[in-house]
């Protein structure tokens, strides 16, 4: 049984013949995907990922997950991009709301991030909170280069060997990097940091069901195998070439014929703010697969009913250029009920009797009425319930239509040249050696501009 329901298929704006005519379309990138003849073949490692985990690493990384877990009560994740977002996102979705506020008898593993953006006020702030901790890191980089989570090890690493010593600082340590190449993989090597692998062809959007993202959130006591479970049922329900039996793929044809009727930004939209990082890596998975020769969909998100009361004006009554992907959770992972008030002082006694999960849904299904009829398509996808299956499925599941997706819009959804152009910029402007013509170049650009 697939675990994604495609209940609303943007109508009236898209018809159902419109979708079977998409067909020939999803089914040649069907097979460029699953022939591995498209653009970022190399890059195809997550397809199959589910099925091939090699079994042996997996029992590594949980006994490295409960020696951290063991011995330490703080965990600092350093990573960015795809090397962060899909544990942060996992760990937002199935965790208590208010961990870190509970009694610490019933306290989870506290996790923090670093290295994912270059602000000095949160690397400092992070630092006056370590020393009543006792303190895990795990520090992630394909590259193994990556400038904002080198120089929050830097700094991070430097606090673990003054305070534990080397010896001590080595056991608490764990690097997720490249196998052979880069800076990270020398210095784990050198200082004696235990080490896992993100496999060559698993690019970093689509890491999270790789170390990448199952060795912090094992660290944090989630269920990574459930979640595995959850994605392997997504690998075997979502090969089927057939937008009528694939909601992946079906999504996959909807956001075309959206962007080929002049739509140009798509929302996705949740009322669980434990959705709310799953959004962001959604956005990181679209936008850096697609956003590529001058084309594709700007992935944007909000959290409903909360953005209703800040951005809902400009939905219902703004520029017509989006459509909004509602991702709707069956069942809370909890629910109150809504209890009658002597006298009704407020009027809410209407609602007395109902559950609090009724009223968010008619939210929902109001807001979803309101916004069609304000002339923005709604395409509603939903999931059973908040758990780590239904997690690693949703994971599998975007990854595998934004595959579909990219090769029906024409790019390579496994590359990222243009992350580089900032990258160029700031390395030239802070002096890096052999950024020397770059920084000659902005320089006459400044002065050219008159600044
Ligand atoms: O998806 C990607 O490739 C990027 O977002 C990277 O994950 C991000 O730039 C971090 O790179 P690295 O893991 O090499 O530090």
């Amino acid at each position: 049984m697939k675990m994604i329901k495609l209940i609303h298929t943007g109508q009236p704006f898209v018809a159902e013949h419109e979708l079977a005519y998409q067909a020939p379309l999803v089914q040649a990138a069907h097979d460029v995907l699953h022939g591995r003849t498209g653009a970022g073949n190399d890059y195809l490692g997550w397809l199959y990922l589910p099925s091939t985990f090699d079994r042996e690493e997996l029992r590594r990384l949980q006994e490295t997950a409960k020696r951290l877990s063991d011995s330490a009560s703080l965990l600092i994740v350093i990573g960015i991009g795809g090397s962060y977002l899909g544990a942060r996102a996992a760990l937002q979705f199935l965790r208590h709301s208010f961990t870190e506020y509970m009694p610490p008898t019933k306290r989870e593993m506290q996790v923090v991030f670093a290295g994912h953006q270059m602000s000095s006020t949160y690397l400092a702030d992070l630092m006056d909170i370590l020393d009543q901790h006792e303190v895990a890191v795990n520090v992630i980089s394909k590259s193994g280069t990556t400038t904002e989570p080198a120089l929050a090890f830097r700094a991070i690493e430097a606090y673990m060997h003054k305070r534990y010593g080397a010896t001590e600082a080595a056991k608490r340590i764990v690097a997720t990097t490249d196998r052979e190449r880069g800076a990270l993989l020398t210095v784990a090597r050198e200082r004696g940091y235990e080490t896992f692998v993100i496999p060559d062809d698993v690019g970093g959007r689509y890491s999270v069901l790789t170390p990448v993202g199952l060795l912090p959130l094992a660290v944090a006591g989630i269920d990574i195998d459930a979640m595995l479970a959850g994605a392997l049922q997504a690998e075997r329900d979502l090969a089927i070439c057939d937008v009528e039996k694939n909601p992946a793929y079906a999504y996959a044809a909807l956001r075309a014929i959206l962007r080929q009727k002049g739509k140009a930004v798509e929302m996705l939209v949740s009322y669980e703010p434990g959705l709310h990082y799953f959004a962001e890596w959604w956005k990181q998975l679209f936008g850096e697969s697609e956003g590529k020769d001058n084309k594709a969909l700007y992935p944007s998100s909000a959290d409903f009913s909360t953005d209703l009361h800040s951005l809902g004006q400009f939905v219902q009554e703004g520029s017509r250029v989006m459509f909004e992907t509602v991702l709707k959770v069956a069942k809370p992972r909890r629910d109150l009920p809504i209890e009658a008030a002597p006298g009704d002082p407020d009027g809410l006694n209407y609602l007395a009797g109902k559950q609090w999960r009724e009223v968010n849904d008619t939210a929902l299904q109001a807001t979803l009425l309101a916004h069609t009829a304000g002339g923005v398509p709604n395409i509603l996808l939903e999931i059973p319930d908040m758990t780590a299956h239904t997690l690693g499925y949703l994971f599998y599941f975007f990854e595998i239509s934004c595959a579909i997706s990219g090769y029906m819009l024409g790019v390579n959804p496994f590359d990222q040249p243009g992350v580089e152009a900032y990258k160029t910029n700031m390395f030239a402007l802070l002096g890096k050696p052999g950024y020397e013509a770059q920084r000659a170049a902005l320089e006459a650009t400044t002065l050219a501009g008159g600044r």
